[in-house]
């Protein structure tokens, strides 16, 4: 009688260890699931592409011909490159200052224009009308010998 008595305690401290443990990883693994997206929207994102002055391939230049302006990365940043009839280039951040939408190109109106709050810029990136409150950030961009067009950070 006493080996009975003696084995239930033992089987149920086992399996009550075991129900701990259990408990125990679903709540680190709930904790986790919290803690992991906070901490990938905090920590900044790696750069992408390549940094320095960025050459537009063929495809890119052949979508600028086409649409007056194309969005390429350059140093990890969206750049919008224009090119008026006249075929002078132009190149700001696509990030409009106001929330940090993509701003596109009207060529019909020379206006540089965000969808999101009806933010618009000129061809020197100043704010014309709507919420942002800066002007849109400038980049060079230059016409090679070659034909081939090169973005680069504006120096100061
Ligand atoms: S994000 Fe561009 S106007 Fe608001």
């Amino acid at each position: 009688m006493e080996e009975d008595m003696g084995a239930a305690p033992s089987s149920t401290t086992s399996r009550r260890h075991f129900l701990d443990l259990l408990l125990g990883a679903s709540i680190l693994g709930w904790l986790a699931s919290i803690a992991y997206p906070v901490i990938r929207y905090l920590k900044p994102l790696p750069q992408t592409g390549p940094t320095g002055p960025t050459r537009l391939t063929r495809d890119e230049t052949a979508k600028l011909e086409q649409n007056r302006f194309v969005i390429v990365p350059v140093s990890g940043q969206r750049v919008i490159v224009l090119q008026t009839p006249d075929q002078q280039l132009f190149a700001f951040s696509a990030k409009c200052t106001h929330e940090g939408c993509t701003v596109t190109y009207q060529p019909g109106q020379s206006v540089l224009w965000c969808p999101c709050h009806d933010g618009r810029f000129d061809m020197n990136g100043r704010v014309l009308s709507g919420p942002p409150p800066q002007p849109l950030a400038k980049y060079e961009a230059r016409r090679q010998p070659d034909g081939g067009i090169v973005i680069s950070e504006q120096r100061a």
